[in-house]
């Protein structure tokens, strides 16, 4: 059976840096466009069709045989009330303590959550697999952070003002304000410090001064261009809709490269002294830019974007107590937490890294993210009425394209691996990869779809799960209360610090935005695990049968394939993947 073939369409897209913290229109809309030029596996996917008919019924036959094995043959462990749906899983453990899983009706798999459950109860006393907690070191550790090099002298901006209203959620902030100053130099023009749009997602009403230093931004990046706070009084009056110097998404192609805005924009600035950015979200493209430019924009993201410090204060409360008080400090503590980072304690070079290690875990299973991504979650006909009411109110233009049978269908987005794990998965992927109950979790993420008790299969499994919400005490987080930015920023600082750090969409922006950070200033210790989606969706496919030691195998060489230390492929994000020429050197 061709199975390579099928997870080689995949690559395309397991590691794709197509989807933004708010999943937009524009990005389904871009992943469209790549199936079409690249390889267009939709085409593909017709012709395999049969073979996954095939390979359903090969399932479905060795499912057969082997419940029938389990019937006759095992003891009362695995009974067959595991897979009746409404049960709830009770397992004894050594240590006599019960644990339960209480599998909601729509929970799936109820047998693989009972079998984790066992398998972690088994490892309490025996050692983590090795490198649970490592990146390739010495691959890794050749690359050294060199961004902060320049090679020109400042901009005067003389040839106008730029200003950005940059839309999404924080890191796609992060990434459009990196990409406005690129623009700002490429075009010789003074950039009039950003502002964030008001999302009907996010419902956050911060401006970069609530969320970044202004002073350190302006002043780190005076040797690059010039950065006002506001546009000076003779241009503020002027009328920029009427006079055409308001630039929204749709007037400048996605991913741009500088000759289209030498071409297309910078006459518009001559003429007009003043340009207004609307939305601006991957509107530079990554591919070709000149290097100089590509240096600065790496700069920006890994310098001048310091948080202010209320949130630099929340986020060294946040790490010291994960971190159980300890002394120790992380690579990236000085960067994230400013004068809230304890001195750096250093670890001893080489492997693993001292001090008390937690794991991060991004789940990123909001209701956007969920409803933007088309997929099945089980919860069957209500939760399609309840996305697709989401999709008609945020994501209108998805809805009209799914009217005109232009999507594919879920069963396609899954075995492609493009729909996001659910916190099931997650806690699976986890257990098979041989973390212990013991293991201190950082959960990041805003409100989980389905609710606090989507987490029970998770809370159960790793009792020392915490969340900021857990980790602040009601008064600590009562100044972060209405602002989603700004508590995304604590969740950006746990995840980013994390000894592990594991990620359960790539698509997601703050996933790629601290696996970048983490390669940038992690010097080769900092273990991202970033799941081939495409591979687990092939084995949880399997659930009903598989075995846990085969399991455990399969999802451990999914994650292994995609730790390589490589070079930032042409056309990706610098911000995903710093190692390149332009953000860090390689010591060869
Ligand atoms: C920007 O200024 C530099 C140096 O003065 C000059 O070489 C370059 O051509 C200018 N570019 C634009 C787009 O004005
Ligand atoms: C850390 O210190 C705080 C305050 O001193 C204390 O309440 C807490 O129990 C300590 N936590 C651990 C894990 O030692
Ligand atoms: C948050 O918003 C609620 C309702 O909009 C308001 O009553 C409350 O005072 C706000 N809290 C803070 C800290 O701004
Ligand atoms: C679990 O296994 C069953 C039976 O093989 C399959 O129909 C189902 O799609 C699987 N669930 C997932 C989420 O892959």
């Amino acid at each position: 059976m061709n199975l390579s073939s099928i997870n080689g369409v995949s690559k395309n897209f397991s590691d794709s840096d197509q989807s933004l913290d708010t999943p937009t229109y524009q990005n389904r809309k871009r992943g469209s466009r790549k199936r079409a030029t690249r390889v267009s596996p939709w085409k593909r996917f017709k012709g395999l069709g049969f073979l996954i008919g095939l390979l359903g019924l090969f399932f479905l036959v060795n499912w057969w045989m082997l419940s029938r094995l389990n019937h006759s043959g095992s003891g009362p462990e695995i009974s067959s009330s595991a897979e009746n749906s409404k049960s709830s899983v009770v397992i004894k453990e050594d240590l006599g303590d019960i644990i339960k899983v209480n599998k909601p009706q729509k929970t799936p798999f109820g047998r693989l959550l009972k079998l984790a459950a066992h398998a972690l109860a088994e490892g309490q006393n025996k050692p983590e697999p090795k490198g649970l907690w490592e990146e390739p070191y010495d691959r890794a550790s050749n690359w050294k952070p060199c961004a902060e090099e320049r090679d020109w002298e400042p901009s005067e901006g003389n040839n106008g003002y730029i200003m950005v209203t940059a839309n999404g959620g924080l890191n796609q902030q992060r990434v459009a304000v990196c990409n406005a100053v690129a623009v700002a130099r490429l075009l010789n023009a003074t950039l009039v410090l950003p502002k964030f749009m008001f999302s009907s997602v996010w419902r956050d009403v911060s401006q970069f001064g609530d969320i970044y230093q202004e002073e350190h931004f302006i002043n780190y990046l005076k040797p690059d261009i010039r950065i006002v706070k506001e546009l000076p009084k003779e241009l503020q009056s002027l009328d920029l809709d009427a006079i055409d110097s308001v630039v929204t998404d749709e007037d400048i192609m996605k991913e741009a490269k500088p000759s289209y805005y030498r071409k297309n924009i910078l006459p518009l600035l001559l003429k007009n002294r003043v340009l207004h950015f609307l939305g601006f979200g991957n509107r530079l493209a990554f591919d070709p830019v000149p290097s100089q430019l590509q240096r600065l924009r790496c700069r920006c993201n890994f310098y001048a974007l310091q948080f202010v410090p209320k949130i630099q204060e929340g986020g060294a409360l946040i790490l010291q107590r994960i971190r159980q008080n300890s002394s120790y400090a992380g690579p990236l503590d000085n960067y994230l937490l400013g004068p809230h980072a304890k001195k750096m304690v250093k670890g001893k070079r080489g492997h693993s890294v001292k001090g008390p290690k937690y794991l991060a875990l991004h789940l990123r299973f909001e209701i956007d993210m969920v409803a933007h991504s088309l997929c099945n979650f089980g919860g069957g006909e209500e939760e399609r009425k309840e996305l697709e009411a989401y999709r008609q109110i945020h994501f209108p233009a998805l809805t009209r394209l799914e009217k005109n049978d232009k999507l594919p269908t879920p069963d396609e987005l899954r075995t492609e691996g493009l729909c996001p794990l659910t916190p099931e998965e997650a806690v699976l992927m986890l257990a098979a990869l041989g973390f212990n109950r013991k293991t201190h979790i950082f959960l990041a993420g805003a409100q989980i779809y389905g609710g606090p008790s989507r987490l029970a299969s998770l809370t159960s499994l790793y009792p020392h799960l915490v969340t900021k919400e857990n980790l602040l005490s009601p008064s600590e987080l009562e100044p972060f209360k209405n602002f989603s930015s700004q508590l995304a920023a604590l969740d950006f600082i746990g995840c980013t610090a994390s000894s592990a750090f594991a990620m359960t969409d790539s698509g997601s922006q703050l996933s790629a935005l601290a696996s970048g950070f983490r390669m940038y200033y992690g010097g080769g210790q900092m273990a991202t695990i970033r799941p081939n989606k495409r591979r687990l969706a092939d084995i949880f496919l399997k659930n009903s049968t598989i075995e846990w030691k085969v399991f455990e195998q399969r999802v451990r060489k999914a994650v292994r394939q995609t730790k390589q230390v490589h070079r930032r492929p042409t056309a990706r994000s610098i911000y995903r993947h710093p190692r390149c020429k332009e953000c860090m050197c390689l010591l060869e």
